[in-house]
């Protein structure tokens, strides 16, 4: 049964996944294995569109994002119809080829705040990490030249076995840069991270040390930097709700203009997406089938259905659920009321205990893609 429309909030955030073209290959990247080629991208006007029904609907935050956005040469563009219609624009990237000129004229445009990947707090671990040589020290540059434009900056790493115990170089290196925030994500297991799975598992002791490290950092830096955390479910006795609720918050437009309830959901078997080059965004948003599929609490089975945490976390993640139980109208196994909880811990130790394994990194040429 679907939720009835005057049930449906409105999303605030819309992820805006330009393209899938990026200079670096991190091997957990969120973007599906099958990447999207540069012909099957939305063009300028399609975009500007989607942005001004984007806003009609509610949405407040565009996230600009990709691989990396500032592959597209219409960002200017994009940008400042963003500031047009009302829209918070945040760039999110990974700080290559942005030239300090570019950025003022993104700044120029309207841009509000700039997310910044790092893949280490040092140059060997981010290289590696990022499978480009010289990306740290680029990234370094751009990080000052957003300082000197006083924009609003956001360091985000993504935390695996290879940095997990750089976590307090990590914050350090957030202060040095004049960071407002500090994003510290766990790598989550799908796509990308799914495949590198054995390459990226951390002991759990580690991620306990990591935890504490934050946790300590937290309260002291209060008032100087903002540091959020996305724990690492295979370790968690309890699910995260992610995005904050299939259909209930946000929302994904990809590089081909497929809308997407998350950046994973087309790995769910039956499910098809319906893209903003056939039909408005708020009709896809309210009516959508794929949105409807999981929204709200009606699709639940026990435990969770019954659970006084429904509401919380909405059962966790979808696509975890798929990847691990097989059927994503299951419990995320990360919830410890999951038949399958033991099995996610077994998994996690299985390979956190193993040789690290090499990287699959994330590229067209590793990709499923055929264009
Ligand atoms: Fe959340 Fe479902 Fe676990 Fe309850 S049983 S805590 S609703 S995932
Ligand atoms: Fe798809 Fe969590 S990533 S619901």
């Amino acid at each position: 049964m679907s939720l009835p429309r005057t049930e449906i909030p409105a999303p605030l955030g819309l992820l805006a996944e330009l393209t899938h073209r990026c200079p670096l290959h991190c091997p957990y990247c969120s973007n599906p294995v099958e990447l999207e080629r540069r012909s099957g991208e939305l063009d300028t006007g399609t975009w500007t569109r989607v942005l001004s029904e984007a806003a009609a609907l509610g949405v407040l935050q565009v996230h600009l994002s990709g691989g990396e956005p500032t592959a597209r040469r219409d960002l200017e563009e994009i940008v400042a119809h963003c500031a047009d219609v009302g829209l918070y624009s945040n760039l999110i990237t990974a700080g290559v080829n942005l030239s300090r000129e570019r950025l003022a004229a993104l700044a120029d445009a309207g841009l509000d705040h700039v997310q910044l990947s790092i893949q280490g707090p040092e140059a060997a671990t981010n290289d590696l990490v990022a499978g480009l040589t010289g990306a740290f020290d680029q990234k370094m540059a751009l990080a000052g030249h957003v300082r000197d434009l006083g924009l609003p900056l956001t360091v985000n790493s993504v935390i695996h076995r290879h940095n997990i115990d750089q976590v307090q170089q990590v914050i350090e290196l957030a202060l040095r840069l004049g960071a407002h925030r500090l994003e510290i994500a766990h790598a989550q297991y799908y796509g990308w991270a799914l495949r590198n799975r054995a390459a990226l598992m951390p002991r759990r002791a580690q991620v306990e040390a990591a935890m504490a490290t934050l946790e300590a950092a937290r309260s002291e830096l209060k008032g100087r930097l903002v540091i959020d955390a996305v724990v690492p479910d295979y370790y968690a006795s309890l699910p995260k709700p992610c995005m904050g609720g299939w259909g209930l918050r946000s929302l994904n437009v990809t590089p081909a203009g497929k809308v997407l309830p998350c950046h994973a959901a087309e790995t769910i078997p039956g499910l098809s997406f319906e893209t903003v080059r056939d039909r408005p965004l708020a009709e896809i948003w309210y009516e959508g089938a794929a949105f409807q599929a999981f929204r709200g609490t009606d699709w639940m089975a026990e435990p969770c259905r019954s659970c006084e945490r429904r509401e919380v976390d909405w059962g966790g993640c979808r696509c975890q659920a798929l990847a691990i139980a097989g059927d994503a109208g299951k419990t995320d196994p990360a919830c410890h009321k999951s038949p399958h909880h033991a099995e996610l811990l077994a998994l996690a130790e299985a390979d956190s205990d193993r040789a690290p394994a090499d990287f699959a990194y994330r590229g067209f040429a590793t990709a499923k893609a055929d264009a």
